[in-house]
Formats: structure tokens, C-alpha cells, sequence
């Protein structure tokens, strides 16, 4: 059955334009007032911007650092910084984004009063590929605001269960575009000939198992004993259940998601010695990738508990991520809770 994006639209037609499917959304949903739509296509035009930059990066004298470091104590790349810039002043002018939340910012931002949306995003994700011309790309996820104004800002600290749209864009070998509002999956490629993007990928499911693992096996060390135990046994030999696994890791959340999503396997950044918590932000990596999984058949956790019912307490916590197909997810609780 092909998903719409949304209630009574039409099922989308690979060839369509986002634009076109966005409002082909608006129709589809009764009471629906454009303002909706009218925020999904600015991050969409944010998204261009960005991918523009991106593909001119190493002629424009945009690699290499800007000597600054963020509120994750990370150095910023000029490209981080660009990016961040161009969804800030993209979402103000849309007006229909009340607050918007950005890795590359300690605080939310207050944008439009009128807004009825809060955006929060990871303008550039993968920003060590940056200089080695490998993936990267932006991730974001759609909140309601909640009209309590002086205390905006806590209307980030809901449970990813109340996100109403989320995606990421790969900036590849094409730039890609996955988008859910809440009904199925779909992804879109650009075609920079015309500044569109087309619907490539109508109604993306995520195969219930895969054949492929990711994970920095550099952090080996850093584990705890289950997961060294999970990593052991999808390396083994077991002709039965498929193993051993291929290893695929870019070291791009986005590029590793987008393989995770459309071929299956699973996706893990587990805590460590180093990273305690986990590495991955939860409100704009681990959140957006979870609502987009989920809504392509697929599971997120933090490698015991659903990430879509986490709770942030800050913008900017971190979380352990596992993330891909059903079968493969539930293996590693197996091992994370220590039955296996
Ligand atoms: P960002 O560039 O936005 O800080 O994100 C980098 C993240 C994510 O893209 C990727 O999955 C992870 O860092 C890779 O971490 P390691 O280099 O430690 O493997
Ligand atoms: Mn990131
Ligand atoms: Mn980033």
C-alpha cells in the first residue's frame, strides 16, 4: 500500500515535485492552512542553499575550520556555521516558526510570534567528512508549539512521540531529501539542473532485517561487556541467521541512516568509557532518525528503551542510538539486557 503525506491525499507519483506533494498534503488534510506546508518547503529551500555551498565548498574557501568551538565543545566548520545561518534566517522569514533549536546553538532562538511550529536541527551533520569530500547532511524534526510564550523553549523538552514532521538530507553523490509527516516515508532527489526536488523514493520501508552493522569499532574498548558480546556475535559464523554481517560505517549519521533505512541492518552509537551518555544529540539526531524509522517499519532505541518516548531534559542531551530493522534492533536488546 504507497503512503500519502497525508491523510486524504492522493498516493504520491514518483516525478512529483516536494512542493507539489507538500500541498497535495495541504489539500489532504482537512482544516489544514498552508501554514504547515509553507514551513516544510523553507527548510526545503534552506536545504538547496545549503546544498549549493556544500557542492562548491572546496572552491569557495569554505573547508577547514573557523577556530570557534560550540556549546558540544566541538571545533566548528565554516560549513556549520553557514548552515546554521541559512536555517536561521530561512525559518525567520518563513514567520511560521515560533522557536527553532540548533546544535550549533546553546540556546533556542524566539523567531516569529505568530509561529505555530519549533524547529529544531542539526545544520550540518557528518562536519569531520567535510574536508574528505564524503557525505553529509542536515537533520531536522517538526514540534507543535505549545502557546505558553514565556516558556517556548520547554516546548523542546517533549517526548519525540509529539514530533509532526522530520527529515534529513544527504548531501552525495545527488542530494537527497527523506521527509515524513506522519504518514509513511518518502524521499526526493534534486535535480540542481531546475533547483527541484522529485519524488524518487515513494514510501521508503525499512526491511525488517538486514545484512549489514555500523558502528565506530574503534570504541571497542570503550564498551561495555554486552555490547562487545552483540559485536562478537555479528561478526561469527552462523549460515542460519545470515552472520556474518558486512561492516559499513561512514562516520555521517545521515549516510549511515540512509543505508540503515533503505537496505536494512542496524545503526548503533552506544555509550562508552568517553561518552557515557552516548555521542548522538537526542532532540536533532537521535529524535528525527527514531520518527523517520518508525514510520518506515523500522525501530529506534537507546539500545533497551523506545527513543521516541525519551523524555530531554536539555536541548542538547545525548543519548546511545541503535537504530534499523526490527529484527536486527531486537538482537542487540537481547544482548544490551543481557539475555544472549
Ligand atoms: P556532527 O558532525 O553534527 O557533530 O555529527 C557527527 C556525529 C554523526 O554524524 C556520526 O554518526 C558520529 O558523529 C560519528 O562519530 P565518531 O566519529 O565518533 O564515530
Ligand atoms: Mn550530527
Ligand atoms: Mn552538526
Amino acid at each position: 500500500m504507497t503512503e500519502s503525506i497525508a491523510p486524504h491525499a492522493p498516493p504520491p507519483v514518483v516525478g512529483t515535485t516536494l512542493e507539489g506533494l507538500i500541498t497535495a498534503g495541504t489539500r489532504g488534510t482537512p482544516g489544514a492552512t498552508g501554514e504547515f506546508a509553507s514551513l516544510l518547503n523553507s527548510v526545503a529551500l534552506a536545504i538547496r542553499i545549503i546544498h549549493t555551498r556544500v557542492r562548491a565548498a572546496g572552491l569557495a574557501g569554505m573547508l577547514g575550520y573557523t577556530g570557534e568551538t560550540n556549546v558540544q565543545g566541538e571545533e566548528v566548520q565554516k560549513l556549520d556555521v553557514f548552515a546554521n545561518d541559512v536555517l536561521c534566517a530561512v525559518l525567520e522569514k518563513s514567520g511560521r516558526c515560533a522557536m527553532l533549536a540548533s546544535e550549533e546553538l546553546d540556546e533556542a532562538r524566539a523567531m516569529s510570534p505568530t509561529g505555530k511550529y519549533l524547529v529544531a536541527f542539526d545544520p550540518l551533520d557528518g562536519s569531520s567528512n567535510i574536508d574528505v569530500n564524503i557525505s553529509i547532511g542536515t537533520i531536522f524534526c517538526v514540534l507543535q508549539a505549545a502557546r505558553v510564550s514565556d516558556h517556548l523553549a520547554e516546548g523542546f523538552l517533549q517526548p519525540g512521540t509529539r514530533i509532526v514532521a522530520a527529515g534529513y538530507s544527504v548531501y552525495g553523490s545527488s542530494t537527497s531529501l527523506v521527509l515524513s509527516t506522519g504518514y509513511g516515508v518518502h524521499g526526493f532527489t534534486l535535480d540542481p539542473s531546475v533547483g527541484e526536488f522529485f519524488l524518487s523514493h515513494p514510501n521508503i520501508r525499512c526491511p525488517d532485517r538486514g545484512k549489514t552493522y555500523s558502528v565506530n569499532e574503534g570504541n571497542l574498548g570503550r564498551w561495555d561487556d554486552r555490547v562487545k558480546k552483540w559485536a562478537a556475535w555479528i561478526k561469527s559464523e552462523d549460515k542460519a541467521r545470515g552472520l556474518p554481517y558486512g561492516h559499513r560505517y561512514v562516520g555521517s549519521l545521515v549516510a549511515d541512516a540512509h543505508r540503515t533505512l533503505l537496505k536494512g541492518g542496524i545503526f548503533a552509537y552506544p555509550a562508552d568509557a568517553k561518552s557515557p551518555g552516548g555521542k548522538l544529540r537526542l532532540l536533532y539526531e537521535a529524535n528525527p532518525m527514531a520518527y523517520l524509522f518508525e514510520q518506515a517499519g523500522g525501530v529506534a532505541t537507546n539500545g533497551v528503551d523506545r527513543i521516541l518516548d525519551l523524555v530531554p531534559k536539555g536541548l542538547h542531551d545525548r543519548t546511545p542510538l541503535v537504530l534499523g530493522s526490527k529484527d536486527d534492533v531486537a538482537a542487540y536488546r537481547q544482548f544490551a539486557v543481557g539475555e544472549r
